[in-house]
């Protein structure tokens, strides 16, 4: 079974804990646009929800899907937020932001009062750090910003280069809320809490891709015999 199959599989999961009525965050990426392709079907056959997209492809891709949106700012306060994830521990600790869209993820998932994540359980790890770590920094003072960052990694027991994320055409990325981002390329992360205390120290850090105490449940997708076990 292919890695998009699995992705659906979660996401069909996912929608049967939404509820007529709710406010639901929207997650960034290809696990969660299945999910808002799915969440837009039952919207089109009468179902009454508000969505908070997570990004600006995200909004594109809900607002395209006939789902009716609105900002944090009018709906401040969520009942679900179904996002995708690039790493997923056995505490439900995660890395996320390999879509860039950490920071707005990360707001739209503290203001809500669950937080599921649906993956392809390729996406479980026993430690994590095997993915690239986001940080996403403020442009002013960057080169310095990177300096700090790369002493508070090591500061917290984690050793490896931090490389700043590019286009395609070799600019450093922009994300939506006109940051950019590091990427640590760290291994392993034997203290995720330590090294979370050790990035927000850094002045010019915006939000890290560490996820720690913010998701109640995880909806993953295995390759059984050709059929998806959802767990
Ligand atoms: C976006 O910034 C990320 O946090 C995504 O949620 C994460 O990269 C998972 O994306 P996929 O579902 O495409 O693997």
């Amino acid at each position: 079974m292919s890695g998009p199959d699995l992705r659906k599989a979660a996401a069909a999961r996912a929608l049967d804990l939404v509820r007529p009525g709710m406010r639901l965050g929207l997650g960034t990426g290809s696990t969660a646009n299945a999910f808002v392709a799915l969440l837009g079907e039952r919207v089109r056959a009468g179902l009454d929800i508000v969505g908070v997209p997570t990004s600006e492809a995200t909004h594109a891709a809900a607002a395209g899907a006939g789902i009716r949106l609105a900002t944090l700012d009018e709906v401040p306060e969520l009942d679900l937020t179904i996002d995708g994830a690039d790493e997923v521990d056995g505490r439900l600790r995660l890395i996320k932001g390999g879509g860039a869209a950490l920071l707005r993820e990360k707001i739209v998932a503290c203001a809500s009062r669950r937080m599921v994540v649906i993956a392809d359980a390729a996406k479980r790890v026993e430690t994590l750090g095997r993915f690239p770590l986001p940080i996403e920094v403020n442009p002013f003072g960057l080169a310095a910003t990177q300096l700090a960052v790369e002493a508070a990694v090591a500061r917290s027991g984690c050793a490896g280069a931090v490389s700043l994320r590019r286009t395609q055409a070799g600019d450093p990325l922009r994300t939506d809320g006109g940051h950019h981002i590091l990427d640590a390329h760290l291994g392993r992360i034997p203290d995720p809490e330590a090294l979370s205390t050790a990035l927000w120290a850094v002045p010019g850090v915006v939000e890290h891709g560490l996820f720690l105490g913010i998701a109640d449940a995880a909806i993953l997708a295995a390759d059984r015999d050709g059929s998806a076990e959802v767990t």
